[in-house]
């Protein structure tokens, strides 16, 4: 909860002293004169005269307040952007004054939303304005209750609760504290794509603001509308959109945790693995499972526990049909809790008062990589890396996490390969080491660097595939973008020439730029 409320306080007594005082000028918005030139001089940009553009709420935050390091902070501390002042947007039409201004004065510019962008192209960003989205902040339900308007800076649980309170839901990312958008725009996991498919298969329409400053409306007729579902962070900022939302048919959700020992490694893989094929049963839509490891030495002090999750919906209690396969493994406990969709956050640690979501000025650098099922054998090969790395005598990361998360898939492959930008609906798993570490430098860059993808590359080989397929959300940073958007050539091409079009001279090419 705190870097939320942390940050709707700050936002309210910048008010006070930011631009508020400032009349706006009546005057074509369209173009700077050449007197405006002025503005710009290098070194002292003169950002009154965007503030006489924006709304009277809109916020303009520069370095020598207080609240700039608080407003510019980040999830993970490695490679990050860095801006001479932040934009703090009330309307769409300041997100327009704003651009038209970097435009002008020849200034990058960035959205920022969650903050939990990780990817370590980011830091590409040496000078410029951050737009922050937070006050565009609305949901609203349609009459017809089949859809949902959604500001463009909505954060995950603002939506999810105001949804529910209408008795809807739709899919978001899973983590509280990230944005709704952040997620969609590079495709989009959560609790709810075994029946509906990613984030962005709900998008129906958004309202963009282009690299030229324009406005438009995009959707199912726009050219984009098929490269901003997955590619997204490209071509714009969304200022608001309309997705589809559903009724609430399963409101309540068990989960099973069973935390097993290192040992177990590779039992307890073929389980996850073959379960489903040894039943001959196709994998159910009401079950997810994710599983973390972590050192936990209360647990076991010698070697990180692999903590497994089941977690099914519409249930008070996990069927044991799903969970005797993994009890008859022995594991070290098992334990169950039940509640409702609401909790899953809380549940997974990921809920606004768990540790993701407060800054902590570490580096969290993720190598991730799509699976179609386990190698039981790789698995045990990163393990032993994994278990050094956590605990060998001064490890810098003894608080890594790494991450195997298997969503229900049925709503994601209910939608043919083309069927959007984002290329990895054959996969079925999302796999990713996260080294966590507090850098001291470059040379503790490096070494978590090397680890991590010694990692991912055990990971690839052991998975028979002939391409790396990452998720752009997760991406450390340097992977390709065949990488990040799949290697299939008319995809690239796709891609490509949209960038050609909306984005020639790349100003949206900070996060995961199309080649
Ligand atoms: C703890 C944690 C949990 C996560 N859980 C999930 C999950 O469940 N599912 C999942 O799919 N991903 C998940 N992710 C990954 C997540 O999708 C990315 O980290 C994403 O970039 C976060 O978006 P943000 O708005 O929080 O971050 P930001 O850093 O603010 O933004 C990320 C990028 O998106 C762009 N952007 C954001 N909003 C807009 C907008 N309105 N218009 C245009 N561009 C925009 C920004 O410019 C930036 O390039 C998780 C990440 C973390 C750290
Ligand atoms: C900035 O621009 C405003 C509006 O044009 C002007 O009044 C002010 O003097 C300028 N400030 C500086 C330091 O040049
Ligand atoms: C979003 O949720 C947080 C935490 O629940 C709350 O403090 C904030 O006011 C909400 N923001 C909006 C715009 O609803
Ligand atoms: C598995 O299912 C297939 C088709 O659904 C069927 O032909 C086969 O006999 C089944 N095998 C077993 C062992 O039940
Ligand atoms: C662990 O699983 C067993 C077998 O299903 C069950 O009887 C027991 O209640 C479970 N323990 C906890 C703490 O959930
Ligand atoms: C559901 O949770 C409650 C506590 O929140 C517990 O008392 C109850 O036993 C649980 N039900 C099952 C079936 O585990
Ligand atoms: C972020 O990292 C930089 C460089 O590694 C460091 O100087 C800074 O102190 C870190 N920030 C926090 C909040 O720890
Ligand atoms: C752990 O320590 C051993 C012995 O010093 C070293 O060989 C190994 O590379 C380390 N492993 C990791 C992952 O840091
Ligand atoms: C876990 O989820 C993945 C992805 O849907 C699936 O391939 C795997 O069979 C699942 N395992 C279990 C035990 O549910
Ligand atoms: C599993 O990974 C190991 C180690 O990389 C590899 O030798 C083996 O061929 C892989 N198994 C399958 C079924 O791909």
């Amino acid at each position: 909860m705190h870097h939320l409320f942390h940050l709707a306080a700050i936002l309210a007594w910048a008010g006070a002293v930011a631009c508020e005082a400032l009349a706006p000028i009546n005057e074509d918005f369209d173009a700077y004169s050449h007197d405006d030139v002025d503005v710009c001089s290098s070194g002292a940009v003169n950002y009154t005269i965007l503030a006489q553009k924006l709304s009277s709420t809109a916020q303009i935050i520069l370095p020598s307040s207080n609240l700039f390091e608080a407003i510019t902070e980040r999830w993970s501390n490695l490679s990050t952007p860095v801006a001479n002042v932040v934009v703090v947007p009330r309307t769409e039409q300041d997100v327009v004054e704003t651009v038209k201004f970097a435009n002008w004065c020849s200034l990058p510019f960035l959205t920022t939303n969650g903050y939990h962008g990780s990817i370590t192209t980011l830091g590409r960003m040496t000078e410029g304005i951050e737009i922050h989205l937070s006050q565009l902040s609305s949901v609203t339900v349609s009459a017809d209750g089949t859809t949902a308007t959604i500001g463009g800076g909505v954060i995950s649980r603002n939506l999810t609760d105001a949804l529910w309170a209408a008795g809807k839901q739709t899919v978001t990312g899973t983590c509280e504290c990230v944005s709704y958008l952040g997620p969609g725009l590079g495709g989009g996991h959560g609790w709810l794509q075994g029946h509906h498919g990613l984030v962005s298969d709900q998008f129906v329409s958004w309202n963009v603001v282009l690299a030229s400053g324009s406005l438009i409306t995009v959707d199912e007729n726009s050219e984009l509308f098929w490269g901003m579902k997955g590619a997204g962070q490209n071509f714009g900022i969304v200022t608001s959109m309309t997705s589809k939302i559903y009724d609430l048919v399963y409101p309540n959700y068990a989960m099973e945790t069973l935390i097993f020992g290192g040992d177990q490694v590779e039992a307890v893989y073929e389980v996850a693995n073959e379960q489903w094929l040894t039943n001959n049963k196709t994998m159910p839509v009401d079950l997810i499972n994710w599983s973390y490891w972590y050192y936990d030495p209360t647990t076991d002090a010698d070697k990180p526990v692999i903590a497994f999750y089941l977690i099914q919906e519409g249930v008070e209690a996990v069927d044991v049909a799903y969970t005797q396969p993994f009890l008859d493994i022995g594991p070290i406990s098992n334990s169950s809790l039940n509640g409702t969709y609401l909790d899953l956050a809380a549940w997974t640690g990921i809920a606004l008062d768990s540790g993701p979501c407060s800054k902590t000025g570490n580096a969290n650098p993720r190598f991730p990589i799509y699976l179609k099922s386990y190698n039981s054998t790789a698995q045990a090969l990163v393990y032993e890396l994994f278990k050094q790395a956590t605990t060998n005598a001064s490890t810098p990361f003894s608080n890594a996490l790494f991450m195997f998360e298997g969503y229900s898939q049925q709503g994601v492959k209910a939608l043919g390969d083309d069927a959007s930008a984002f290329a990895y609906r054959a996969d079925n798993l999302l796999v990713a080491p996260l080294l966590t570490y507090a850098s001291t430098g470059l040379a503790s860059d490096e070494v978590a660097y090397k680890l991590g993808n010694q990692i991912r590359q055990i990971l690839y080989e052991g998975s028979g595939e002939t391409t790396l397929n990452t998720y752009v959300n997760y991406a450390y940073g340097d992977e390709t973008a065949t990488a990040w958007y799949g290697a299939e050539a008319w995809r690239q091409e796709r891609l490509q020439s949209l960038k050609e079009e909306f984005d020639p001279s790349g100003k949206f090419s900070f996060y995961a730029p199309i080649a």
